[in-house]
């Protein structure tokens, strides 16, 4: 606290990452990143882009969104890209989230939306997730400026349909709606082909988990034209170029590797069956995930509790002190090397 804080500043409680350990050794399924190194054709153009440095890159990433329009089959016009999906959530929620009516999203989720509420003096009401830890659309039937749901949802990991985002779209026509899917790659369904059809309709996407480039902080956006305006609007009364020509370049090269998207999923989704499944041997319950995670509670010991000892023992996983998740762990699925060493500390412990 300091005489020199604007109120605002004064007022902040900021969103608290995940550790970043300092120390090699340590297994790492904290943060819900890809365990996997990235596409070689992504790292290498990165290296070929440093002949770049010299310039300000392109400040709108004309390539980057000419790949990623191309990939999901939009116009490059419906293409916004941000430092990291944090960023272009946080343009997100000035530019189409602020309205006299309270935006609403679950009261368990990512738990930057709050902070970015407080940020940007957004009224909010949180929706309580029903007794399965689902989103229930029915219960987003209350008056709103405005709705965000992460798509998986995190920390739960559990998805809903396409078409179920379909009805929630339906019921708010006069309200954006904005999908955070930042987790959809590792099996859930992406809400992108709506697009199309409905104008109040803004996805959110990340590099930082299905292309393992979490390091290179690179998010984007897709929807109409005039809600990727909007974005563009506060962006360019922000910073002109949030994407260095590192970023532009190894995200489109990434993009365009299919083959290795194709193949680190696959194993991904195969390591998270193998975890699920070990989990529930040792006695815990997990949450039916479509994610890169797995969020579960055991019966027996209390989350805080579990997530100290295997700190202890050199195994991060993450651990939320808020009512109604407090026992649960939410654990990023790594190799398998690291899924085993987790099990067997976690079989040493309980
Ligand atoms: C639901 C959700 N959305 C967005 C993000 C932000 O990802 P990034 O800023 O790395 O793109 C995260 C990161 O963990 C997340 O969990």
């Amino acid at each position: 606290m300091s005489r020199f804080w604007s109120p605002v500043v004064q007022n902040l409680s900021p969103y608290v990452p995940g550790e970043q350990p300092r120390q090699d050794g340590v297994v790492k399924l904290n943060t819900n990143e890809n365990p996997y190194p990235p596409s070689a054709h992504a790292l290498a153009a990165i290296a070929s882009a440093a002949d770049r440095l010299r310039l300000y890159p392109d400040p709108s990433a004309l390539a980057l969104r000419e790949t990623i329009a191309d990939h999901y089959g939009v116009a490059p016009e419906e293409v916004f890209v941000g430092n990291g999906s944090d960023e272009v959530l946080a343009h997100t929620f000035q530019a189409l989230l602020k309205h006299d009516a309270p935006l609403l999203f679950p009261d368990i989720t990512y738990s930057f939306y709050p902070v970015y509420c407080s940020l940007y003096g957004i009224r909010y009401e949180e929706v309580p997730l029903d007794a399965a830890m689902g989103v229930e659309i029915a219960d987003y039937r209350l008056p709103c400026g405005a709705i965000i749901l992460p798509n998986p949802n995190a920390p739960t990991g559990i998805g809903l349909s396409r078409e179920t985002i379909g009805r929630l779209l339906a019921e708010h026509p006069d309200q954006p709606v904005v999908i955070d899917e930042a987790y959809v790659d590792f099996g859930g369904e992406s809400a992108v082909p709506l697009v199309a059809r409905h104008d109040n309709l803004l996805i959110v996407q990340t590099l930082s988990k299905s292309r393992a480039l979490a390091g290179l902080r690179v998010g984007f956006a897709i929807g109409q034209r005039p809600l990727i305006e909007a974005l563009e609007r506060v962006k360019d009364s922000f910073n002109s170029y949030p994407l260095d020509c590192l970023a532009i370049a190894g995200a489109a090269a990434a993009i365009k590797d299919g083959a290795w998207f194709a193949e680190t999923r696959q194993r991904i989704m195969a390591s998270r069956q193998s975890l699920v499944r070990d989990l529930s041997e040792l006695g815990f319950e997990v949450l039916p995930s479509v994610a890169n995670f797995v969020f579960g509670r055991h019966r027996g010991y209390s989350g805080a509790d579990l997530a100290a000892r295997l700190r202890e023992r050199g195994v991060l996983v993450r651990h939320f002190g808020k009512p109604r998740i407090e026992d649960f762990l939410r654990i990023t699925v790594g190799t398998e090397e690291q899924c085993s060493r987790l099990i067997a500390v976690l079989r040493d412990l309980i």
